[in-house]
C-alpha cells in the first residue's frame, strides 16, 4: 500500500519572477485553485493519505493555505458566504501534512532525501506540482495501478517531439505491454541526436524506500544539486523499474507558456464564464 506522498516544494522558482519573490511558485493559481492543490487532490483521488511536503524558506503561505484560517471563516460564516466557508474548510480538512524543511533548494533529489524520516521504509509517491495532469483516472493512480501489479518503482512518461527532449530527462526501454516501459537508462536534457527515445520523465513517481540509500551516494552535480534521476538510473539498472504513459492532458506549469495554456484549459472548464471566455478568445483569434 503506497499511503504517503512528498511534495517537494522547496525550489526558488526563479522562472516566475518577481511574481515568485514572495510567494511560492506552487501557490500559483490556474484560474483560482493554486497548482498545490490541484496536485494534493490527485494525491487524495489516487488513495494517498499523507502528504509530506518538503519546504524551505519563504514558503509560509503553502503552510497556511492548508491549515484553519479562523477570522476569515468567521468572516464567512458571518456574512452568509455558505460556500465559500465550506470550500475554505475543505482545504484544510483535505489531508494530513507533515512538514520537513530543506535548508538550502540544492536540488530535487536532495529534497526527496529530506522526507526519508518522515516517509520511513515504506513506498512512497513523489509529485511536482509544476505538472498539471488533467485526466480522467488521475494521473498517479495510473501509475499505483501498475506499482501494484509488479510491486518495482513507477515513474509517468510522456511522449514529447523532437524539439522538445532536450528540456525533459529522456528514458531509455522496451514497452512491455500498452503503454508500460521496462526502463533501461535514462538521460537528463539531452540534445535530439543523443535523446534515446521521446518519452520523457514527467513528475509523478512511485518510488521504494531504496530510493533513499541511492541518494546518499549521489555526487553533487553543478551548483551543489543533487539530482533525482541519478539515484533513479542506478535503480534502473539494477532493475526492474518501470514507466507508464499516462493517459490525460499534461500543462508544464514549471514555465510561463505551459502555465497560460493549462489557464485556459482550465478556464474553458468552467461552466459559470466558458462561453463569454470563449467568445473573448475568438475576438482574439479574429
Ligand atoms: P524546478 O526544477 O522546477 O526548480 O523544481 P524551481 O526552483 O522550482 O524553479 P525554477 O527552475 O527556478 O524556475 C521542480 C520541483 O522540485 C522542487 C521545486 O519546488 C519544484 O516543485 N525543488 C527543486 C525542491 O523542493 N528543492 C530543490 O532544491 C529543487
Amino acid at each position: 500500500m503506497v499511503r504517503k506522498a512528498v511534495f517537494p516544494v522547496a525550489g526558488l522558482g526563479t522562472r516566475f519572477l518577481p511574481a515568485t519573490k514572495a510567494m511560492p511558485k506552487e501557490m500559483l493559481a490556474l484560474v483560482d485553485k493554486p497548482l498545490i492543490q490541484y496536485t494534493v487532490e490527485e494525491a487524495l483521488a489516487s488513495g494517498i493519505e499523507v502528504a509530506v511536503f518538503v519546504t524551505g524558506r519563504g514558503k509560509r503561505a503553502l503552510e497556511d493555505h492548508f491549515d484553519r484560517s479562523w477570522e476569515l471563516e468567521y468572516k464567512l460564516e458571518h456574512s452568509g458566504k455558505e460556500d465559500l466557508l465550506r470550500e475554505v474548510r475543505k482545504v484544510s480538512e483535505m489531508i494530513e501534512v507533515i512538514y520537513v524543511r530543506q535548508g538550502m533548494p540544492l536540488g530535487l533529489g536532495h529534497a526527496v532525501l529530506r522526507a526519508r524520516n518522515a516517509v520511513g521504509n515504506e513506498p512512497f509517491a513523489v509529485i511536482l506540482s509544476d505538472d498539471i495532469v488533467d485526466a480522467e483516472t488521475p494521473c498517479l493512480k495510473q501509475l499505483l495501478e501498475v506499482y501494484e501489479r509488479f510491486n518495482a518503482p513507477v515513474i509517468a512518461l510522456k511522449r514529447v517531439p523532437d524539439e522538445e527532449v532536450s528540456r525533459y530527462g529522456v528514458v531509455q526501454g522496451k514497452l512491455i505491454e500498452d503503454r508500460v516501459f521496462l526502463i533501461e537508462d535514462m538521460v537528463e536534457k539531452p540534445s535530439v541526436d543523443e535523446a534515446p527515445s521521446n518519452y520523457a520523465v514527467i513528475g509523478r513517481y512511485v518510488l521504494t524506500p531504496d530510493v533513499f540509500d541511492k541518494l546518499e551516494k549521489v555526487e553533487p552535480g553543478i551548483g551543489g544539486e543533487i539530482q533525482l534521476t541519478d539515484a533513479l538510473r542506478e535503480m534502473a539498472k539494477e532493475g526492474p523499474f518501470y514507466g507508464v504513459v499516462f493517459e490525460g492532458e499534461h500543462f508544464d506549469c514549471g514555465n510561463k507558456l505551459g502555465f497560460l495554456k493549462a489557464t485556459v484549459h482550465f478556464a474553458l472548464k468552467r461552466q459559470e464564464f466558458k462561453m463569454e471566455f470563449l467568445d473573448y478568445l475568438r475576438t482574439l483569434v479574429l
